[in-house]
């Protein structure tokens, strides 16, 4: 992304700066640098940052540096910048150099690991993307699945276009059906799998696969692609996890594609969720403006809307077409025929009846209270926002409310963004009786009621109006 002629640049201005903190060192002795090292910024990390703030840091940290730091500003002022023509007006700094100040993000490794985690074996990063991100460039999507939904992925990626960090729960054989699937879909699908897709694997310590390929020993072979990949027809009685009656640990999913995400900013969701075209580039527009909302005191997270589609129904491309298909009935919000209270969003028939407009802006900033006190939102948020709660499985629903509990004592703001949403794959879901699914329901309710949620009030204290 940067030029020679930049990078030339970059490496005068470190010269610079070395020349004026030796010199610094040599009249002032030495705290300045001991401080920019204790600031966890290193003078070769400037050319992955936004120059100007680093000096402005280092400004901060020490009155009597102020005036020798102007001095260093005008000259990166005055030198032909690689992206503007003008040599002598300021550079309007680039959206990720803004979102880089706003946020002051660290970046984040993509190194594959093993590690434990509870009653699990990890394989953090195990097939990583081939592209790599800076923290402030763009969202990660991360997700979590079984090899038998992997059939989403490539819908999912071709309307996300950003990176996604997807956690596969594959113990025992479903080991190898899951190495195969993502080697067809490295392979023989689009390339913007390998290019952004980062594979983990976890299984419990009960259901050790009997191989496990080393990370650099995968994929030797070339891939057959005229064979049907196993994600195709999956019947869950052929798959290990059913065979064993073990349970979807859905959270330790979330959380494991959460904690490797690159980026700041993430969009934590369900795989067959698929977000509305472009969503990563605007809302990081959006966030760059840093007015309004997006001042607020408050942690903050950002809603989006949920929206299913009839079974033969195209997953609409814009706000206006979801308007359409709304007024003539082929979609609906989801889970209006199964749990219409779980994703009712404040606001709900304002969003609706609202013309698209372009880019993406706070539509309304709502809190997770009064009628909505048991939402379970979709949001775009950081890593700071806290975990999902890795003793509630997916069989036993109720996996987001302790989530939702501790954003609410937090005193969250949910600025619900206009014109993102996500579609369900298309099928509109109806309520089926699932007597075993109940009785894990009740068991759950449980769990949270008489053990987590007196964990909760003394981890994150109390609020009015706040309940999980
Ligand atoms: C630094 O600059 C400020 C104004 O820009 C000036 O008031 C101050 O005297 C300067 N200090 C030194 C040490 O030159
Ligand atoms: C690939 O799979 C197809 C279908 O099973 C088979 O006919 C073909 O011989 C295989 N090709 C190779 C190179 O193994
Ligand atoms: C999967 O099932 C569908 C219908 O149930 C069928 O049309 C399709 O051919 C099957 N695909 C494979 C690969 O077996
Ligand atoms: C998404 O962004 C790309 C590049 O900015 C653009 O070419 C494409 O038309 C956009 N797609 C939609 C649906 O807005
Ligand atoms: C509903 O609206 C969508 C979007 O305009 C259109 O593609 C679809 O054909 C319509 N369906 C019916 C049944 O009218």
């Amino acid at each position: 992304m940067y030029t020679n002629r930049k990078s030339c640049i970059i490496k005068v201005l470190i010269i610079l700066c070395l020349l004026y903190f030796g010199i610094h060192v040599l009249t002032n002795g030495g705290p300045v640098i001991r401080e920019l090292q204790q600031s966890g910024r290193s003078l070769a990390a400037l050319d992955t940052q936004n120059v100007e703030s680093i000096v402005q840091e280092g400004s901060a940290l020490q009155l009597s540096t102020v005036n020798t730091t102007k001095v260093v500003q005008t000259e990166i002022n005055s030198k032909p910048s690689s992206s503007t023509t003008s040599s002598t007006a300021k550079p309007e700094p680039t959206v990720s150099e803004k979102i880089k100040e706003i946020t002051r993000c660290i970046d984040r490794p993509l190194v594959p690991k093993t590690q434990q985690r509870g009653d699990y074996w990890v394989l953090y990063n195990y097939i990583p993307a081939e592209k790599t991100f800076k923290c402030e460039e763009t969202v990660t999507y991360t997700t979590h699945a079984d090899y038998s939904f992997m059939d989403n992925l490539v819908p999912l990626l071709e309307r996300w276009g950003a990176p996604i960090s997807i956690a596969l729960h594959a113990p025992g054989t479903d080991f190898e059906d899951t190495l195969e699937s993502i080697a067809h879909l490295r392979e023989c699908t689009s390339p913007l799998v390998r290019e952004l897709v980062t594979f983990h694997i976890y299984f419990s310590t009960k259901h050790v696969p009997k191989e496990v390929p080393k990370h650099n020993a995968l994929f030797q072979e070339p891939y057959n692609c005229s064979l049907t990949p196993p994600y195709l027809n999956v019947s869950s009685e052929q798959m290990y996890k059913a065979q064993k009656k073990l349970l979807y640990p859905v959270n330790v999913g979330r959380n494991v594609a959460r904690e490797t995400a690159q980026t700041h900013f993430i969009l934590p969701s369900d795989i067959e969720l698929y977000p509305s075209p472009n969503i990563s580039s605007k809302f990081l527009d959006l966030v760059a403006t840093n007015k309004g909302p997006l001042l607020s005191k408050n942690p903050k997270v950002f809603p989006l809307h949920i929206f299913e589609v009839s079974a033969n129904s195209p997953v609409p491309e814009s706000k206006t077409m979801l308007k359409e298909m709304l007024h003539n009935r082929t979609a609906l919000p989801f889970h209006k025929k199964l749990c219409s209270g779980c994703h009712n969003i404040p606001k709900a028939k304002e969003w609706q009846t609202a013309p698209e407009s372009e880019g993406l802006h706070v539509f309304h900033v709502g809190k997770r209270n009064g009628r909505f006190v048991h939402w379970e939102p979709i949001f775009i948020g950081t890593h700071s926002d806290p975990l999902y709660d890795e003793r509630l499985s997916w069989e036993g629903k109720s996996d987001k409310m302790t989530q939702g509990y501790a954003l609410c004592v937090m005193n969250y703001d949910f600025l619900i963004l206009d014109n993102a949403f996500l579609v369900h794959k298309p099928g509109i879901k109806v309520y089926k009786k699932d007597p075993k699914r109940a009785m894990l329901a009740a068991k759950t309710n449980q769990l949270i009621k008489k053990i987590i949620f007196p964990e909760l009030k003394v981890l994150y204290g109390t609020r009015k109006g706040c309940a999980v």
